[in-house]
């Protein structure tokens, strides 16, 4: 997915992913917060709302879930179907309380549940416990996406959707003048 916000996205998201009052809290959430704007666009979010419900997943991993904006727009998928879990992997132990906080105010608490620690920590738990996905979201530390693509190797199951944020990084992956360890590693 890319986070590039053209006029045509723009017009798409208020078309087809029109934030409710609940999801511009969120954002509200972050401004006052006054760190980085890092969530998905609204039209990422309808696009994760819309893969989830027509692949059913009943296990669904996020790893990197900052305000739980993200999470709301899959979580709300899975509320829709009736069925499912949204497992949240934040390193952020202020972060979880605000994630945990926002899927309350949603009531969509029983259809996501939120685990504090690190991505690749979390991550090799489960694969311990022999947990298994039917949909992977990473959205963290992007120096990490090489080993979090090989332990969702193995935590995904036959058929199951691994989805990436900023894989392209702002076009940087094409960009010859880039070539710092995060597009690198791209
Ligand atoms: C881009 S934000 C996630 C945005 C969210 N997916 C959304 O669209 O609303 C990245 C998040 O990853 C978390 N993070 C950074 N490093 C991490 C790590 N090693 N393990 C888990 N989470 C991490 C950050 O604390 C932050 O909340």
């Amino acid at each position: 997915m890319s986070d590039a916000r053209t006029p045509v996205i723009e017009y798409i998201s208020k078309l087809f992913a029109a934030e409710d009052h609940l999801l511009q809290n969120v954002l509200h959430q972050q401004k006052e917060g006054g760190g980085p704007m890092m969530n998905i666009g609204p039209d990422q979010g309808k696009f994760l709302y819309l893969l989830t419900q027509i692949h059913r997943p009943k296990s669904i991993l996020e790893v990197g879930s900052y305000f739980g904006y993200s999470s709301i727009w899959i979580a709300r998928a899975l509320e829709k179907l009736g069925q499912g879990l949204l497992t949240c992997a934040e390193i952020s132990e202020k972060q979880c309380e605000i994630i945990k906080n926002n899927l309350i105010k949603a009531n969509l608490n029983n259809f996501a549940e939120v685990k504090q620690g690190s991505g690749i920590d979390l991550m090799q738990k489960f694969i311990d416990e022999s947990k298994t996905f039917d949909m992977i979201f990473i959205d963290a530390d992007k120096n990490n996406y090489p080993n979090y693509f090989k332990l969702s190797s193995k935590l995904l199951n036959s058929g199951a959707l691994l989805l990436i944020d900023n894989c392209l990084w702002d076009g940087k992956v094409v960009d010859q003048n880039f070539s710092d360890l995060q597009t690198e590693t791209y």
